[in-house]
């Protein structure tokens, strides 16, 4: 698969097979993906890649809170600015209106929009998962060496035939993934990810993007 096919088939999975994940894949993937770039080299992020009876209990705690109605960890980083301005919000509201008018759900219906959220913290029924650290005294520009991380990890997926999801939302129940991968308090959890192949009847079609003039300046001839 080339770079541009690994590009443009990726998205954000959010429904997987039982299908186990082969250890010489994310073996691979995540020995290629420590070549990703980082200002200076310094590599700020740790990853914990989760399969088996580790994941499911993990999966288990963060039900068994759901269930309980047990309140969100307090997020140690702002997801998002608390007022998102044009165009930002517009695009914002546009996902969720496709992503859970793709589930048949209406806008205003936000306990069916909160049980399909839920879904998140099975993985989305996927078999491995990836948990993101960054350690907490690295700024901005860390952040992003972490993003093209990330990035490069969901690209060597797709080479291996896998899908993923990266999720944010694993951030709201960082206690009950610490409470299994022990990671030291230097490390900041910044997201899961859902890894595994994708069950062919959940594709709810590809997100769509910004017209390129609005995210993209050419100069020059
Ligand atoms: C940092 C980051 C966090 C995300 N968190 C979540 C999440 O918690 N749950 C989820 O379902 N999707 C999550 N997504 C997926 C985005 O919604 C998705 O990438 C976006 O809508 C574009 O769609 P596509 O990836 O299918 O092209 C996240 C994406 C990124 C980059």
């Amino acid at each position: 698969m080339d770079v541009h096919e690994a590009v443009t088939t990726r998205r954000a999975v959010r429904g997987f097979t039982g299908r186990p994940v082969p250890k010489g894949s994310l073996e691979r993937v995540m020995s290629a993906a420590a070549w990703a770039p980082s200002g200076s080299n310094i590599q700020p992020w740790h990853a914990y890649v989760v399969t088996g009876g580790p994941l499911a209990e993990i999966k288990k705690r963060a039900g068994e809170r759901l269930a309980a109605g047990d309140p969100w960890d307090e997020p140690e980083y702002e997801m998002y600015p608390p007022e998102l301005t044009s165009p930002y919000r517009e695009r914002r509201s546009a996902f969720g209106e496709q992503r859970y008018g793709a589930l048949g759900i209406p806008r205003e219906d936000l306990e069916a929009r909160q049980r399909a959220a839920s879904a998140n913290w099975d993985c989305f029924g996927a078999p491995a998962a990836l948990f993101c650290y960054i350690d907490r005294t690295m700024g901005p520009a860390q952040w992003s060496d972490v993003g093209m991380y990330l990035q490069t990890v969901m690209l060597l997926l797709r080479a291996e035939g896998l899908h993923s999801c990266p999720q944010m939302a694993w951030a709201k129940f960082r206690r009950s993934v610490a409470e299994v991968l022990s990671p030291p308090d230097e490390l900041l959890l910044f997201c899961g990810m859902s890894i595994g192949f994708a069950d062919a009847a959940e594709d709810p079609g590809r997100t769509g993007r910004a017209p390129l003039e609005e995210t993209v300046t050419f100069v020059g001839d």
